[in-house]
């Protein structure tokens, strides 16, 4: 199978802030603030790297950043960044942008952030161990490192199994949209057929999962390519090995397919 990439991360985004409620915005808020145990970033200079909906931007505006970048590589994700900037009122120290945190001539000039957040970005880049290097090569002495990436699960229905499944839906867009995106709906309902209720009430209470809307994060789940996961081991064995200098502060490991969360800091020397 090629390599071809023909879903938009941007596109689902823009779909997602046609349902976007003062509620969800504040779930997204409390995920930052309960994870890194602060309730602003007064004085703080903050990145948002693949800021996909640009509803953590938003929320790091309304936690009083003195400024906030956000950028991301797919330009409809630029768009969703600057109709968030203008729900903002268009702030002058919010700059969002159209960049790879692949690509150090892009990232250079931007200088260095009390926090790096890159959350369900890096393995989403086509080589992320690399992302995390450039990633946290902008986290300035005292700075926090925020990232979130897919665990890495072995077994038939493992990690290898869903890279074999976003290959497909993207070597076949109209197919994935139109049969695995379905296929998989049913086959979740069918699954969960015998806790109906509880299920729906899951799905209705989604949102509980920083602000997020199921129905799009299905087909985030499905459609997001290129995807490569990592379990928390590896994450520490990259980050002591690469970066000695930043710290564990914080911690939320998936069980399954989903995302490990880490919050590093880096120390002040
Ligand atoms: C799953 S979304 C996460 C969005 C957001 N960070 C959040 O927490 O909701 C992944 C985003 O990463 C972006 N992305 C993928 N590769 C990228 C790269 N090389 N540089 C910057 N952004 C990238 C995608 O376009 C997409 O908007």
């Amino acid at each position: 199978m090629t390599d071809k990439i023909t879903f938009s991360f941007g596109k689902n985004w823009e779909h997602f802030l046609k349902t976007l409620t003062d509620e969800k915005i504040s779930i997204a808020a409390s995920s930052i603030k309960n994870f890194m145990g602060v309730d602003h970033f007064q004085d703080k200079r903050v990145l948002d790297i693949g800021c996909g909906s640009g509803i953590f931007s938003y929320v790091m505006f309304q936690m009083r950043a003195k400024e906030i970048v956000s950028f991301d590589v797919d330009p409809f994700s630029v768009k969703c960044g600057e109709y968030m900037k203008q729900k903002a009122g268009n702030p002058s120290n919010w700059t969002v942008c159209h960049g790879s945190v692949l690509d150090k001539t892009f990232l250079s000039p931007l200088g260095t952030f009390d926090l790096v957040y890159s959350w369900g970005v890096l393995h989403h880049t086509g080589n992320m161990w690399q992302a995390i290097e450039n990633a946290a090569h902008l986290v300035n002495e005292g700075g926090f490192f925020y990232i979130a990436l897919y665990n890495n699960i072995g077994g038939v229905l493992g990690s290898r199994f869903w890279l074999g499944v976003k290959k497909f839906y993207n070597k076949h867009p109209f197919f994935g949209k139109y049969v695995i995106e379905p296929g998989y709906i049913v086959l979740c309902f069918l699954l969960n057929f015998f806790r109906l209720g509880t299920y729906i009430k899951q799905i209705m209470t989604y949102k509980k999962k920083r602000g997020m809307s199921w129905r799009r994060d299905v087909t985030d789940w499905l459609g997001g390519y290129p995807y490569e996961y990592a379990n928390v081991e590896e994450v520490f064995t990259f980050m002591r090995s690469h970066f000695p200098d930043f710290q564990l502060v914080n911690i939320k490991s998936a069980s399954g397919l989903a995302n490990n969360w880490f919050l590093f800091q880096r120390k002040k020397i």
